[in-house]
Protein backbone atom coordinates (compact mmCIF):
# COMPACT_ATOMS: atom_id res chain seq x y z
CA UNK A 1 0.00 0.00 0.00
CA UNK A 2 0.80 3.59 -0.26
CA UNK A 3 1.64 5.60 2.37
CA UNK A 4 -0.85 8.10 3.60
CA UNK A 5 -1.42 11.76 5.29
CA UNK A 6 -1.55 10.68 9.13
CA UNK A 7 -5.64 10.53 9.42
CA UNK A 8 -7.39 13.19 11.30
CA UNK A 9 -10.61 12.45 11.77
CA UNK A 10 -11.90 8.81 12.96
CA UNK A 11 -15.58 7.01 12.93
CA UNK A 12 -15.98 3.66 15.29
CA UNK A 13 -18.59 2.13 14.08
CA UNK A 14 -19.63 -0.45 16.70
CA UNK A 15 -22.20 -3.95 16.31
CA UNK A 16 -23.15 -6.31 18.37
CA UNK A 17 -22.98 -6.79 22.62
CA UNK A 18 -22.33 -3.88 25.00
CA UNK A 19 -19.18 -4.88 25.53
CA UNK A 20 -18.21 -4.13 21.86
CA UNK A 21 -19.90 -0.33 22.50
CA UNK A 22 -17.48 -0.03 25.26
CA UNK A 23 -14.38 -1.07 23.52
CA UNK A 24 -15.96 1.49 20.73
CA UNK A 25 -15.87 3.66 23.01
CA UNK A 26 -12.23 3.39 24.52
CA UNK A 27 -10.49 3.12 21.10
CA UNK A 28 -12.63 6.42 20.45
CA UNK A 29 -10.71 7.95 23.49
CA UNK A 30 -7.40 6.08 22.41
CA UNK A 31 -7.83 8.06 19.19
CA UNK A 32 -8.25 11.41 20.59
CA UNK A 33 -5.11 11.38 22.45
CA UNK A 34 -3.17 10.53 19.31
CA UNK A 35 -5.12 13.85 18.15
CA UNK A 36 -7.57 12.48 15.63
CA UNK A 37 -10.86 13.99 15.89
CA UNK A 38 -14.34 12.17 15.05
CA UNK A 39 -15.63 13.40 11.82
CA UNK A 40 -18.18 15.42 11.73
CA UNK A 41 -21.86 13.86 11.01
CA UNK A 42 -22.28 13.36 7.34
CA UNK A 43 -18.47 13.42 6.12
CA UNK A 44 -16.07 10.73 5.56
CA UNK A 45 -13.58 9.96 8.02
CA UNK A 46 -9.64 9.44 7.38
CA UNK A 47 -10.17 6.48 9.18
CA UNK A 48 -12.68 3.91 9.95
CA UNK A 49 -12.78 0.80 12.18
CA UNK A 50 -15.15 -1.55 12.16
CA UNK A 51 -15.94 -3.10 15.65
CA UNK A 52 -17.14 -6.06 14.38
CA UNK A 53 -19.16 -8.98 16.21
CA UNK A 54 -18.92 -13.12 15.23
CA UNK A 55 -21.89 -14.36 17.36
CA UNK A 56 -24.65 -14.88 14.97
CA UNK A 57 -25.59 -14.62 11.20
CA UNK A 58 -22.82 -13.99 8.12
CA UNK A 59 -20.73 -12.09 10.87
CA UNK A 60 -17.67 -11.85 8.36
CA UNK A 61 -19.69 -11.38 4.94
CA UNK A 62 -21.13 -8.25 6.39
CA UNK A 63 -17.72 -7.34 7.09
CA UNK A 64 -16.73 -7.70 3.34
CA UNK A 65 -20.00 -5.60 2.66
CA UNK A 66 -18.73 -2.85 5.15
CA UNK A 67 -15.36 -2.45 3.71
CA UNK A 68 -16.68 -2.52 0.17
CA UNK A 69 -19.26 0.39 0.99
CA UNK A 70 -16.66 2.14 2.77
CA UNK A 71 -14.15 1.71 -0.40
CA UNK A 72 -16.93 3.01 -2.72
CA UNK A 73 -18.05 5.86 -0.93
CA UNK A 74 -14.45 6.76 -0.06
CA UNK A 75 -13.68 7.25 -4.41
CA UNK A 76 -17.09 9.41 -4.45
CA UNK A 77 -15.65 11.93 -1.74
CA UNK A 78 -12.29 11.57 -3.61
CA UNK A 79 -10.62 10.01 -0.45
CA UNK A 80 -9.33 6.86 0.69
CA UNK A 81 -9.71 5.93 4.19
CA UNK A 82 -8.40 4.16 5.75
CA UNK A 83 -9.87 0.39 7.01
CA UNK A 84 -9.30 -0.97 10.40
CA UNK A 85 -11.14 -4.16 11.35
CA UNK A 86 -11.81 -4.80 14.94
CA UNK A 87 -13.67 -6.86 17.39
CA UNK A 88 -15.03 -10.86 17.49
CA UNK A 89 -14.54 -11.41 13.56
CA UNK A 90 -11.33 -10.05 13.80
CA UNK A 91 -9.81 -12.23 16.13
CA UNK A 92 -11.54 -15.31 14.61
CA UNK A 93 -10.50 -14.37 11.04
CA UNK A 94 -8.22 -11.89 10.65
CA UNK A 95 -5.73 -13.87 8.46
CA UNK A 96 -8.63 -14.19 6.17
CA UNK A 97 -9.84 -10.75 5.87
CA UNK A 98 -6.14 -9.53 5.43
CA UNK A 99 -5.78 -12.05 2.29
CA UNK A 100 -9.56 -11.31 0.97
CA UNK A 101 -9.36 -7.64 1.54
CA UNK A 102 -6.37 -5.38 0.70
CA UNK A 103 -8.47 -2.25 1.62
CA UNK A 104 -7.95 -3.53 4.85
CA UNK A 105 -4.64 -1.84 6.59
CA UNK A 106 -5.27 -3.18 10.39
CA UNK A 107 -6.65 -6.05 11.87
CA UNK A 108 -6.91 -5.75 15.64
CA UNK A 109 -8.74 -8.38 17.96
CA UNK A 110 -10.80 -7.34 21.85
CA UNK A 111 -7.59 -7.78 23.66
CA UNK A 112 -4.87 -6.28 21.41
CA UNK A 113 -6.45 -2.22 20.71
CA UNK A 114 -4.67 -0.15 22.96
CA UNK A 115 -1.72 -0.82 20.40
CA UNK A 116 -3.78 0.55 17.58
CA UNK A 117 -1.66 3.91 17.61
CA UNK A 118 1.80 1.53 16.77
CA UNK A 119 -0.47 -0.24 14.39
CA UNK A 120 -2.02 2.92 12.77
CA UNK A 121 1.78 4.74 12.59
CA UNK A 122 2.69 1.13 10.67
CA UNK A 123 -0.46 1.92 8.08
CA UNK A 124 0.47 5.46 7.38
CA UNK A 125 3.95 4.64 5.99
CA UNK A 126 1.93 1.87 3.73
CA UNK A 127 2.52 -0.90 5.74
CA UNK A 128 -0.44 -3.45 7.18
CA UNK A 129 -0.42 -4.64 11.11
CA UNK A 130 -2.44 -7.73 12.32
CA UNK A 131 -2.57 -8.04 16.13
CA UNK A 132 -4.92 -10.52 17.54
CA UNK A 133 -3.05 -11.49 20.56
CA UNK A 134 -4.79 -12.11 23.95
CA UNK A 135 -3.11 -10.00 26.88
CA UNK A 136 -6.24 -8.98 28.16
CA UNK A 137 -4.83 -6.70 31.66
CA UNK A 138 -2.42 -5.19 29.39
CA UNK A 139 -4.88 -3.88 27.28
CA UNK A 140 -6.76 -2.05 30.37
CA UNK A 141 -3.12 -1.01 31.67
CA UNK A 142 -2.38 1.06 28.32
CA UNK A 143 -5.39 2.62 27.50
CA UNK A 144 -6.34 6.56 28.36
CA UNK A 145 -8.36 7.77 31.61
CA UNK A 146 -12.32 7.61 31.41
CA UNK A 147 -13.28 11.03 29.23
CA UNK A 148 -16.68 13.02 29.50
CA UNK A 149 -19.60 10.55 29.76
CA UNK A 150 -23.32 10.20 28.86
CA UNK A 151 -25.12 9.87 32.29
CA UNK A 152 -25.39 5.76 31.67
CA UNK A 153 -22.30 4.25 31.07
CA UNK A 154 -20.10 0.55 30.47
CA UNK A 155 -17.83 -0.16 32.82
CA UNK A 156 -15.94 -3.86 31.70
CA UNK A 157 -15.11 -5.96 34.83
CA UNK A 158 -14.87 -9.09 33.06
CA UNK A 159 -13.84 -10.40 30.04
CA UNK A 160 -14.01 -13.42 28.16
CA UNK A 161 -15.84 -17.42 29.00
CA UNK A 162 -15.10 -20.72 30.22
CA UNK A 163 -18.22 -22.10 29.82
CA UNK A 164 -18.17 -23.49 26.49
CA UNK A 165 -21.74 -23.95 25.58
CA UNK A 166 -21.48 -25.91 22.25
CA UNK A 167 -23.35 -22.73 20.19
CA UNK A 168 -21.11 -20.14 21.14
CA UNK A 169 -18.42 -18.48 19.75
CA UNK A 170 -17.11 -16.39 22.54
CA UNK A 171 -14.49 -18.47 24.81
CA UNK A 172 -12.71 -18.53 21.05
CA UNK A 173 -12.73 -14.77 20.19
CA UNK A 174 -12.62 -13.23 23.75
CA UNK A 175 -10.49 -15.77 25.39
CA UNK A 176 -10.40 -17.34 28.59
CA UNK A 177 -12.24 -15.34 32.09
CA UNK A 178 -10.61 -12.61 33.70
CA UNK A 179 -11.34 -10.20 35.79
CA UNK A 180 -10.03 -6.66 36.25
CA UNK A 181 -8.38 -5.93 39.26
CA UNK A 182 -10.81 -4.40 41.86
CA UNK A 183 -8.28 -0.82 42.36
CA UNK A 184 -8.62 -0.33 38.97
CA UNK A 185 -11.95 -0.59 38.45
CA UNK A 186 -13.07 1.85 41.60
CA UNK A 187 -10.64 4.22 39.73
CA UNK A 188 -12.59 3.78 36.54
CA UNK A 189 -15.92 3.96 38.40
CA UNK A 190 -14.58 7.28 40.05
CA UNK A 191 -13.17 8.88 36.72
CA UNK A 192 -16.60 7.87 35.10
CA UNK A 193 -18.99 9.64 37.71
CA UNK A 194 -16.39 12.70 37.87
CA UNK A 195 -16.98 12.80 34.08
CA UNK A 196 -20.94 12.95 34.46
CA UNK A 197 -21.57 9.66 34.96
CA UNK A 198 -24.79 8.25 36.75
CA UNK A 199 -25.62 5.12 36.41
CA UNK A 200 -23.01 2.36 35.39
CA UNK A 201 -23.63 -1.04 33.91
CA UNK A 202 -20.93 -3.69 34.60
CA UNK A 203 -20.21 -5.96 31.49
CA UNK A 204 -18.71 -9.11 31.26
CA UNK A 205 -19.51 -11.77 29.03
CA UNK A 206 -19.58 -13.51 32.41
CA UNK A 207 -20.03 -10.80 34.78
CA UNK A 208 -21.01 -12.76 37.72
CA UNK A 209 -17.88 -14.89 37.42
CA UNK A 210 -16.04 -11.63 38.56
CA UNK A 211 -13.85 -12.12 41.80
CA UNK A 212 -11.13 -9.94 43.15
CA UNK A 213 -9.20 -9.00 46.24
CA UNK A 214 -11.03 -5.58 47.55
CA UNK A 215 -8.33 -2.97 49.73
CA UNK A 216 -8.28 -4.85 52.57
CA UNK A 217 -7.06 -8.04 51.02
CA UNK A 218 -10.40 -10.32 51.34
CA UNK A 219 -11.50 -12.01 48.25
CA UNK A 220 -14.77 -10.90 47.05
CA UNK A 221 -17.40 -11.67 44.32
CA UNK A 222 -19.73 -9.56 41.92
CA UNK A 223 -21.79 -8.64 45.10
CA UNK A 224 -18.72 -6.95 46.72
CA UNK A 225 -17.69 -4.93 44.13
CA UNK A 226 -21.67 -3.66 43.94
CA UNK A 227 -21.34 -2.79 47.32
CA UNK A 228 -18.13 -0.82 47.20
CA UNK A 229 -19.32 0.79 43.84
CA UNK A 230 -22.74 1.88 46.05
CA UNK A 231 -20.46 3.90 48.42
CA UNK A 232 -19.54 6.72 45.12
CA UNK A 233 -21.65 9.62 46.30
CA UNK A 234 -22.72 10.66 42.86
CA UNK A 235 -23.60 7.36 41.35
CA UNK A 236 -27.09 6.71 41.59
CA UNK A 237 -27.61 3.55 40.11
CA UNK A 238 -25.63 0.29 39.11
CA UNK A 239 -26.65 -2.65 36.85
CA UNK A 240 -24.89 -5.75 35.50
CA UNK A 241 -24.83 -7.94 32.44
CA UNK A 242 -24.65 -10.45 31.63
CA UNK A 243 -24.46 -13.12 34.18
CA UNK A 244 -24.40 -17.06 33.68
CA UNK A 245 -26.83 -19.37 36.21
CA UNK A 246 -23.85 -21.25 37.25
CA UNK A 247 -21.88 -18.49 38.87
CA UNK A 248 -25.30 -16.87 40.94
CA UNK A 249 -24.19 -16.83 44.42
CA UNK A 250 -26.13 -16.05 47.64
CA UNK A 251 -24.51 -12.90 48.25
CA UNK A 252 -25.26 -11.57 44.52
CA UNK A 253 -29.13 -12.61 45.68
CA UNK A 254 -28.73 -10.62 49.01
CA UNK A 255 -27.45 -7.74 47.28
CA UNK A 256 -30.41 -7.46 44.88
CA UNK A 257 -32.26 -6.87 48.52
CA UNK A 258 -30.10 -4.71 50.10
CA UNK A 259 -28.50 -2.46 47.77
CA UNK A 260 -30.59 0.21 47.24
CA UNK A 261 -28.64 1.01 43.96
CA UNK A 262 -28.81 -1.88 42.81
CA UNK A 263 -31.59 -1.55 39.78
CA UNK A 264 -34.30 -3.74 39.66
CA UNK A 265 -33.58 -5.79 36.78
CA UNK A 266 -31.66 -8.85 36.08
CA UNK A 267 -30.56 -10.31 33.02
CA UNK A 268 -30.18 -13.91 33.10
CA UNK A 269 -30.03 -16.04 29.77
CA UNK A 270 -31.64 -19.75 29.83
CA UNK A 271 -31.38 -20.06 26.28
CA UNK A 272 -33.69 -23.13 25.80
CA UNK A 273 -36.70 -24.05 28.63
CA UNK A 274 -36.15 -28.10 27.50
CA UNK A 275 -33.08 -30.38 29.56
CA UNK A 276 -32.08 -32.22 27.09
CA UNK A 277 -31.60 -29.23 24.77
CA UNK A 278 -29.69 -27.64 27.61
CA UNK A 279 -27.58 -30.57 27.95
CA UNK A 280 -26.70 -30.78 24.38
CA UNK A 281 -25.76 -26.76 24.46
CA UNK A 282 -23.50 -27.89 27.12
CA UNK A 283 -25.22 -25.29 29.57
CA UNK A 284 -24.52 -27.81 32.75
CA UNK A 285 -27.58 -26.40 34.57
CA UNK A 286 -31.27 -27.62 34.08
CA UNK A 287 -34.53 -25.59 33.63
CA UNK A 288 -35.50 -26.21 37.27
CA UNK A 289 -31.54 -24.91 38.55
CA UNK A 290 -32.21 -21.80 36.50
CA UNK A 291 -36.28 -21.45 37.67
CA UNK A 292 -35.56 -22.06 41.94
CA UNK A 293 -32.22 -18.73 41.39
CA UNK A 294 -34.99 -16.31 39.57
CA UNK A 295 -37.01 -17.58 42.70
CA UNK A 296 -34.68 -16.85 45.20
CA UNK A 297 -33.84 -13.45 43.47
CA UNK A 298 -37.59 -12.51 43.57
CA UNK A 299 -37.92 -13.33 47.26
CA UNK A 300 -34.98 -10.66 47.64
CA UNK A 301 -36.53 -8.37 45.41
CA UNK A 302 -40.36 -8.76 44.59
CA UNK A 303 -40.69 -6.19 42.09
CA UNK A 304 -37.33 -7.17 39.68
CA UNK A 305 -37.73 -7.02 36.27
CA UNK A 306 -36.45 -10.15 34.70
CA UNK A 307 -34.37 -10.89 31.27
CA UNK A 308 -33.34 -13.80 29.37
CA UNK A 309 -32.06 -14.92 25.85
CA UNK A 310 -33.33 -17.74 24.28
CA UNK A 311 -32.11 -19.49 20.95
CA UNK A 312 -34.69 -21.00 19.00
CA UNK A 313 -33.88 -24.40 16.15
CA UNK A 314 -30.84 -25.73 18.44
CA UNK A 315 -29.55 -28.96 16.02
CA UNK A 316 -32.23 -31.62 17.02
CA UNK A 317 -34.12 -29.26 18.96
CA UNK A 318 -38.36 -31.18 18.38
CA UNK A 319 -41.80 -29.46 18.26
CA UNK A 320 -42.19 -30.73 22.36
CA UNK A 321 -38.80 -29.23 23.38
CA UNK A 322 -39.31 -25.80 21.58
CA UNK A 323 -42.45 -25.95 23.31
CA UNK A 324 -40.71 -26.30 26.77
CA UNK A 325 -38.65 -23.18 25.78
CA UNK A 326 -42.50 -21.30 25.44
CA UNK A 327 -43.23 -22.73 29.32
CA UNK A 328 -41.00 -21.42 31.26
CA UNK A 329 -41.49 -17.94 29.01
CA UNK A 330 -44.61 -18.00 30.63
CA UNK A 331 -43.69 -18.97 33.65
CA UNK A 332 -41.26 -16.56 34.40
CA UNK A 333 -43.36 -13.87 32.78
CA UNK A 334 -40.16 -11.74 31.43
CA UNK A 335 -40.13 -7.83 31.06
CA UNK A 336 -37.86 -8.26 28.59
CA UNK A 337 -36.04 -10.95 26.35
CA UNK A 338 -33.65 -11.17 23.29
CA UNK A 339 -34.92 -14.39 21.11
CA UNK A 340 -32.58 -15.92 18.28
CA UNK A 341 -32.71 -18.19 15.55
CA UNK A 342 -29.73 -20.39 16.30
CA UNK A 343 -26.84 -19.63 13.66
CA UNK A 344 -24.20 -22.79 13.32
CA UNK A 345 -20.39 -20.52 14.22
CA UNK A 346 -17.97 -21.95 12.38
CA UNK A 347 -15.67 -24.32 14.70
CA UNK A 348 -18.14 -25.10 17.60
CA UNK A 349 -19.29 -28.39 18.44
CA UNK A 350 -22.90 -27.58 17.54
CA UNK A 351 -22.24 -26.18 13.99
CA UNK A 352 -22.00 -30.26 13.07
CA UNK A 353 -24.04 -31.64 15.24
CA UNK A 354 -27.14 -33.94 13.12
CA UNK A 355 -30.37 -32.70 12.87
CA UNK A 356 -29.48 -28.95 11.95
CA UNK A 357 -33.15 -27.61 11.83
CA UNK A 358 -34.34 -25.81 8.37
CA UNK A 359 -34.93 -21.87 8.35
CA UNK A 360 -38.61 -22.23 7.82
CA UNK A 361 -39.34 -24.16 11.22
CA UNK A 362 -36.22 -21.97 12.97
CA UNK A 363 -38.35 -18.15 11.34
CA UNK A 364 -42.26 -20.01 12.62
CA UNK A 365 -40.73 -20.81 16.05
CA UNK A 366 -38.75 -17.63 16.78
CA UNK A 367 -42.43 -15.84 15.72
CA UNK A 368 -43.92 -17.60 18.06
CA UNK A 369 -41.46 -17.42 21.03
CA UNK A 370 -41.64 -13.73 20.42
CA UNK A 371 -45.19 -13.51 20.21
CA UNK A 372 -45.22 -14.80 24.31
CA UNK A 373 -42.40 -12.28 24.78
CA UNK A 374 -44.38 -9.28 23.45
CA UNK A 375 -47.48 -10.42 25.60
CA UNK A 376 -45.72 -10.79 28.69
CA UNK A 377 -43.42 -7.54 28.06
CA UNK A 378 -46.71 -5.45 27.29
CA UNK A 379 -48.43 -6.79 30.59
CA UNK A 380 -45.26 -6.36 32.65
CA UNK A 381 -45.59 -2.29 31.63
CA UNK A 382 -49.09 -2.59 32.07
CA UNK A 383 -48.92 -3.69 35.35
CA UNK A 384 -46.19 -0.39 36.23
CA UNK A 385 -48.84 1.62 35.51
CA UNK A 386 -49.45 3.90 38.48
CA UNK A 387 -46.32 3.82 40.01
CA UNK A 388 -44.25 6.40 41.10
CA UNK A 389 -40.56 6.18 39.96
CA UNK A 390 -37.07 8.08 39.21
CA UNK A 391 -35.83 8.06 35.53
CA UNK A 392 -32.56 9.15 34.58
CA UNK A 393 -33.14 11.31 31.69
CA UNK A 394 -30.80 9.35 28.71
CA UNK A 395 -32.00 11.61 25.12
CA UNK A 396 -34.47 14.02 23.93
CA UNK A 397 -37.76 12.88 22.48
CA UNK A 398 -39.15 13.47 19.25
CA UNK A 399 -41.34 16.28 20.05
CA UNK A 400 -39.88 19.62 21.76
CA UNK A 401 -40.07 20.07 25.09
CA UNK A 402 -40.44 15.68 25.42
CA UNK A 403 -37.29 13.92 27.25
CA UNK A 404 -36.23 9.90 27.46
CA UNK A 405 -35.30 8.29 30.12
CA UNK A 406 -34.73 4.83 31.77
CA UNK A 407 -36.92 3.84 34.92
CA UNK A 408 -35.25 0.98 37.55
CA UNK A 409 -37.16 -1.90 35.64
CA UNK A 410 -35.23 -0.71 32.02
CA UNK A 411 -38.28 0.57 30.62
CA UNK A 412 -37.93 3.23 27.89
CA UNK A 413 -40.43 6.76 29.97
CA UNK A 414 -40.56 9.69 28.00
CA UNK A 415 -42.13 12.51 29.67
CA UNK A 416 -42.66 16.22 29.03
CA UNK A 417 -40.86 18.48 31.50
CA UNK A 418 -37.82 21.10 31.44
CA UNK A 419 -34.72 19.01 32.04
CA UNK A 420 -31.69 18.03 30.51
CA UNK A 421 -30.08 14.81 30.12
CA UNK A 422 -28.44 13.64 33.07
CA UNK A 423 -31.11 14.92 35.06
CA UNK A 424 -33.11 12.30 37.50
CA UNK A 425 -36.38 12.80 37.78
CA UNK A 426 -39.14 11.57 39.92
CA UNK A 427 -42.31 10.74 37.91
CA UNK A 428 -45.71 8.44 37.59
CA UNK A 429 -45.83 6.05 35.04
CA UNK A 430 -49.31 6.82 33.61
CA UNK A 431 -49.44 4.95 30.13
CA UNK A 432 -48.10 1.54 28.72
CA UNK A 433 -46.93 0.97 25.48
CA UNK A 434 -45.42 -2.40 24.51
CA UNK A 435 -42.23 -0.77 24.31
CA UNK A 436 -42.44 2.40 26.35
CA UNK A 437 -44.49 4.26 29.21
CA UNK A 438 -45.22 7.55 29.26
CA UNK A 439 -44.17 9.66 32.64
CA UNK A 440 -46.13 12.29 34.25
CA UNK A 441 -44.09 14.70 36.43
CA UNK A 442 -45.51 14.85 39.78
CA UNK A 443 -46.59 18.34 40.64
CA UNK A 444 -45.17 19.22 43.88
CA UNK A 445 -47.45 20.91 46.77
CA UNK A 446 -46.43 24.12 47.98
CA UNK A 447 -47.21 25.16 51.32
CA UNK A 448 -47.86 28.48 51.77
CA UNK A 449 -45.36 29.60 55.14
N1 LIG B 1 -26.77 -18.72 17.44
C1 LIG B 1 -27.79 -17.99 17.93
N2 LIG B 1 -27.71 -17.26 19.06
C2 LIG B 1 -26.54 -17.28 19.72
N3 LIG B 1 -26.16 -16.68 20.86
C3 LIG B 1 -24.89 -17.01 21.11
N4 LIG B 1 -24.42 -17.82 20.14
C4 LIG B 1 -25.44 -18.02 19.27
C5 LIG B 1 -25.57 -18.76 18.09
N5 LIG B 1 -24.58 -19.50 17.59
C6 LIG B 1 -27.06 -15.86 21.66
C7 LIG B 1 -27.27 -16.44 23.07
C8 LIG B 1 -26.46 -15.51 23.92
C9 LIG B 1 -26.60 -14.21 23.17
C10 LIG B 1 -25.61 -13.15 23.50
O1 LIG B 1 -26.50 -14.58 21.82
O2 LIG B 1 -28.63 -16.35 23.40
O3 LIG B 1 -26.91 -15.43 25.26
FE1 LIG C 1 -21.18 -18.06 25.11
FE2 LIG C 1 -22.11 -19.79 26.94
FE3 LIG C 1 -19.96 -18.26 27.49
FE4 LIG C 1 -22.40 -17.13 27.33
S1 LIG C 1 -21.75 -18.67 28.84
S2 LIG C 1 -20.48 -16.34 26.40
S3 LIG C 1 -23.34 -18.33 25.71
S4 LIG C 1 -20.08 -19.86 25.93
Amino acid sequence: MKPSAPPKTYRVKSFGCQMNVYDGERMAELLGEQGIAPAPEGEEADLVILNTCHIREKAAEKVYSDIGRLVKSGEAAGKKPLIAVAGCVAQAEGEEIMARAPAVSIVVGPQAYHRLPVMLDKAVQGGRATDTDMPAIAKFDALPTRKKRAPAAFLTVQEGCDKFCTYCVVPYTRGAEISRPFSHLIVEAEKLVEAGAREITLLGQNVNAWSGEDDKGRSIGLDGLIRALAKIADLKRIRYTTSHPNDFTPGLIAAHGEVDKLMPYLHLPVQSGNNRILKAMNRQHTADDYLAILEQVRAARPDIALSGDFIVGFPGESEAEFADTLKIVDEVRYAACFSFKYSPRPGTPAATMDGQIAPEVMDERLQRLQSRIGHHQFAFNQASVGKTCTILIERKGRHEGQWIGKSPWLQSVWVEASAEIGDMIEVELAEAGPNSLKGVVKPRLVTAA
